[in-house]
């Protein structure tokens, strides 16, 4: 199977390797970084690069920016850039690669915790991760030829040791564990899920 994953950061990392080790064939994406260079922002250079991929199985989308601030602190170009980056980016990602993506491919995108649990300063990520999550559920209902749609809400992770402060009292988890959640959702006749790694019931 053909994997693209896009993001090649702690998460992307994690999946592409654990692809690997799965027996995939494994395409890496970054913005400047990767087998390939695109900015999910840009739907023009995404068309473009699908296009020339000759066929793909999978695209796990592990990259996508949100600013963290208080409410009353964040700016028109937080909310402007994160909803193009992170919801935007990956609805972006969806869209162009349908025409180019293999019959029975699938999409697994990343929305994260905050779509349910609160912090101190979470709306921007909450509507960010609500977007995502929103989508991938339609999506799931409206794909043709046996295309699936996936998402992983991850909760922080062990290794991005810089947002712990922002998650007192949350139990991180590590990118292996979250890897497990993508390849899981891409080889298994899962469509319109939410993989959970965290636990919101305390
Ligand atoms: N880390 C966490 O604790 C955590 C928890 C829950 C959810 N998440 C979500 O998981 C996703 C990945 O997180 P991460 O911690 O693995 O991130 P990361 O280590 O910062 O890596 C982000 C990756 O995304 C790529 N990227 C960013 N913006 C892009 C764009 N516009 N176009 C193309 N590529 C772009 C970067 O490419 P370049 O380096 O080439 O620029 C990089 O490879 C994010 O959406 C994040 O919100 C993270």
């Amino acid at each position: 199977v053909k994997v693209i994953v896009i993001g090649t950061g702690t998460i992307g990392s994690a999946v592409a390797a654990l692809a690997a080790d799965n027996g995939h064939d494994v395409l890496t994406i970054g913005r400047s970084s990767g087998d390939h260079q695109v900015d999910i922002t840009d739907t023009a250079a995404l068309r473009r690069l699908f296009s020339e991929l000759n066929g793909f199985d999978a695209i796990a989308v592990a990259a996508g920016e949100v600013f963290s601030a208080p409410l009353a602190q964040t700016t028109d170009d937080q909310w402007a850039d994160s909803i193009a980056s992170k919801a935007m980016g990956q609805i972006n990602v969806v869209r162009t690669a349908l025409p180019f993506i293999n019959d029975a491919g699938s999409f697994t995108l990343v929305s994260g915790i905050l779509s349910e649990e609160v912090t101190s300063a979470s709306t921007l990520g909450a509507t960010i991760n609500s977007v995502v999550e929103g989508f991938v559920r339609s999506a799931a209902t409206e794909l043709q030829r046996d295309l699936r749609i996936n998402c992983i809400s991850p909760g922080v992770l062990t290794e991005s040791t810089d947002y712990h402060q922002f998650f007192p009292g949350f139990e991180p988890v590590p990118a292996a564990r979250v890897a497990l959640a993508y390849v899981r959702a891409m080889s298994n006749p899962y469509t319109g899920r939410i993989l959970k790694l965290h636990n919101a019931d305390f």
